[in-house]
């Protein structure tokens, strides 16, 4: 008992000094963080220097698993887990390699510990935990949405607190962004998330994936007035969003014209996905202005309204956003689509923000299929192809 005694002590102390000499490494007016996402589709790691000047992203290296997952019509959990965890060391490695440091130099690691697909977010975790404890560096378990919510600070260094709209093909919701661990959610999707309402249509229409992009270059040649398909949940006061029943009218519309003439004509597909597309894009303003309405409410000085996800990347969207910001008189943000999309160096900025709180995870961090921002609110139900929307 007494030898055992002895090792358990000297353990501690080892530990104990190790822990000291960690955070006695650490300079805090300037840090090297490595990212690891794999909670969709995406294999991504990344390398983040930040100081008071601000971050400057080092390495992001993304791998997507498009092609393993195209004849499927959607991500497949089991083929991404697999596929993240094959991948998972190749792509850190490259993520190091290509901003030219070692894994001595990086002050700590933040990881994708949900939501999304399990399988993937635990290829992620578990290496990362791995690493944390071979290499003594802080491991930092960084929610996937509050790496999306916070890029406006990565690319834009702007103050709290912000609204950000994310909309991509696993996420749509708008978030009051108090601090970096606090989230206000307005609204949300119910059901289909926008991306994904685009993608489906693009499928029901013979267009390539993803959709949004073909639907919206379709369009340019299409009447927006010829189908007037729904506007859902417009006719309700709050900020959520329904996207299914539009896809389901998009297809009704479809069938119709397919039996009537025995197929659908080129402008047939122009008019249907510009038609589609301004439905999709009418919500999504008006649900906005609601939200920026009640920000207002709250904040009244430096007022910043920003957007992330793929579908931020649609013009017509994107444009009419912007004018309704004009109007408005609040500034509007919309960081680079690599930085809008699924990438590490987003996740690697939530981390940053919590390391230089002093806020760690350790190894005993779980993944998490949903883990909503805004825990004072009920989740928002719909799982959709891409995980849940939580
Ligand atoms: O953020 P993202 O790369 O991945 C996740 O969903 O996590 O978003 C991809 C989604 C796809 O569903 C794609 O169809 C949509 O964003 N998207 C667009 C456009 N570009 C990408 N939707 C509408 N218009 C676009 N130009
Ligand atoms: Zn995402």
């Amino acid at each position: 008992i007494f030898l055992v005694g002895i090792v358990c002590h000297m353990l501690k102390c080892y530990s104990d000094a190790a822990y000291d000499t960690m955070e006695h490494s650490m300079d805090f007016n300037k840090a090297l963080i490595l990212g690891i996402e794999s909670s969709c589709d995406d294999t991504a790691a990344s390398v983040l220097e930040i100081s008071s000047k601000g971050s400057e992203i080092k390495s992001s290296i993304v791998h997507n698993q498009f092609n393993l997952h195209k004849e499927y019509g959607g991500v497949v959990p089991e083929i991404a887990a697999r596929a993240h965890a094959e991948l998972i060391d190749v792509v850190v490695e490259k993520a190091l390699k290509s901003a030219k440091v070692v894994m001595s130099d990086i002050s700590a690691i933040g990881v994708t510990a949900g939501p999304g697909l399990i399988g993937g977010v635990l290829s992620g975790l578990m290496f990362a935990k791995g690493l944390s404890v071979s290499t003594n560096k802080p491991l930092i378990g960084v929610n996937h949405l509050a790496g999306h919510a916070l890029t406006p600070r990565l690319t834009n260094k702007i103050d709290f607190p912000y609204l950000v709209l994310l909309v991509s093909g696993g996420h749509c919701q708008f978030l009051i962004v108090h601090s970096y661990k606090k989230y206000e959610r307005l609204g949300g999707t119910i059901d289909d998330a926008p991306g994904e309402a685009f993608d489906k249509a693009a499928r029901l229409l013979g267009l390539q994936q993803p959709g949004g992009p073909a639907i919206e270059e379709a369009a340019i040649k299409g009447n927006v007035n010829r189908f007037n398909f729904p506007r859902p949940l417009l006719d309700r006061e709050d900020c959520n969003f329904s996207f299914s029943g539009l896809k389901t009218a998009l297809m009704r519309k479809r069938n119709e014209l397919t039996e009537k003439q025995g197929g659908l004509f080129e402008k047939d597909v122009c008019d249907l996905s510009a038609s589609f597309q301004q439905a999709m894009h009418d919500v999504i303003i008006e649900k906005s202005i609601r939200a920026i309405d009640l920000y207002s409410k709250s904040t009244k000085e430096n007022q910043t309204f920003a957007i992330a996800g793929g579908v931020a990347a649609n013009k017509k969207i994107r444009h009419s956003l912007k004018k309704v910001c004009e109007t408005k008189k609040i500034d509007f943000l919309a960081p680079p689509l690599e930085l809008c999309t699924d990438n590490a160096a987003i996740i690697a900025y939530a981390a940053a923000e919590r390391f230089f709180h002093g806020d760690y995870d350790d190894t005993t961090i779980s993944a998490r299929p949903r883990w909503p921002l805004d825990n004072q609110k009920p989740a928002i139900l719909g799982s959709g192809k891409k995980g849940s929307k939580a």
